[in-house]
């Protein structure tokens, strides 16, 4: 999976106040990618280092992938005024994925800003998985968080997989006002999600996820973060993107984010 690959850009859409939505041609991505994996991409010829993209939608069909990104500096920003046609120096995918729910619990994705991207993809998992599931099915509850509703973005990419995500926003302007973890530690109160009834998979902000941590160590719900670090190589040699982890004896340790996630069980980290 290290060598690198020549994904060609299919089309880039603009669809949030610096956020931008990019299809890629590439075979192997779009057959392989499961959901938490990401791509390393060059964003041009003029940069030295990759970025590192969640894999938001696959179509191993039409063999293209997609990522859905913040423009934060000079790498997005190149890479979101690529022009169509253009061929991106890629690694991937990379990376772990997240864990299936045991059989019955309930799926709750709680992200934090872009980090739906990963998410989304993990709900057209699980959906299709939810199909063929014998039993009862079990769809994934989506709680998303933003600062304000103009930050809602891609609600049609979610839609066409028939998942209603709720919303919780900063300042109140769209559903639940407040962080997305206040609003999921609303619904855990107001719904039967103890432990054995709920599986939590969270993606965003350092800060939240330390929160989403914490609160399902407290009410005993299983639960995986997908973790954000600089990634230098994106595949294990420079351990630029190390994070703390505790083992079950309480024996600190390093991991990459990189090669040993970036999914993580949420009770093994040190935040
Ligand atoms: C596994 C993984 C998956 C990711 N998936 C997505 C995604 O799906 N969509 C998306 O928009 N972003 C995602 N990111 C973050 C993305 O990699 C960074 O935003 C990007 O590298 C910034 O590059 P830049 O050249 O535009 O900005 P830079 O000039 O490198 O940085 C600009 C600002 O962003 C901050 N920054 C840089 N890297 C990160 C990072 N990894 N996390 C948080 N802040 C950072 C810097 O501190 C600086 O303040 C992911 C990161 C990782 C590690
Ligand atoms: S980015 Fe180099 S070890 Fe993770």
């Amino acid at each position: 999976m290290n060598r690198p690959r020549r994904a060609t850009l299919v089309w880039t859409r603009r669809v949030g106040p610096n956020v931008y939505h990019q299809r890629f041609s590439d075979s192997l991505i779009a057959r392989r990618a499961k959901a938490g994996q990401f791509v390393h991409l060059l964003p041009g010829s003029d940069h030295l280092f990759r970025r590192a993209l969640s894999v938001y939608a696959t179509d191993p069909r039409a063999e293209t992938f997609d990522v859905l990104h913040q423009v934060l500096g000079a790498g997005t920003r190149c890479l979101a005024h690529q022009p169509i046609g253009t061929v991106i120096d890629t690694l991937g995918p990379l990376g772990n994925s997240f864990t299936p729910p045991a059989r019955g619990t309930t799926p709750v994705l709680v992200g934090g800003g872009l980090g739906m991207a990963p998410l989304r993809l993990w709900a057209a998992e699980l959906m299709a998985a939810r199909s063929t599931r014998r039993g009862k099915p079990v769809a994934p509850i989506m709680i998303l968080g933003v600062r304000t509703r103009e930050l809602a973005v891609a609600p049609y990419q979610l839609r066409t997989l028939h998942v209603h995500p709720h919303w919780a926003t900063d300042d109140g302007s769209l559903g639940f006002h407040g962080t997305a973890v206040d609003l999921f530690a609303d619904m855990l109160r107001r719904n039967d999600w103890g432990p054995g009834h709920a599986m939590v998979y969270g993606c965003g902000p350092e800060p939240m996820m330390k929160a989403l941590a914490e609160l399902c160590i407290a009410q005993q719900v299983p639960c995986e973060v997908s973790l954000e670090r600089s990634m230098p190589c994106g595949y294990g040699v420079c351990m630029g993107c190390v994070v703390t982890s505790r083992g079950a004896s309480g024996y600190e340790t390093y991991r990459r984010v990189c090669r040993d996630g970036p999914v993580f069980d949420a009770a093994a980290i040190v935040f």
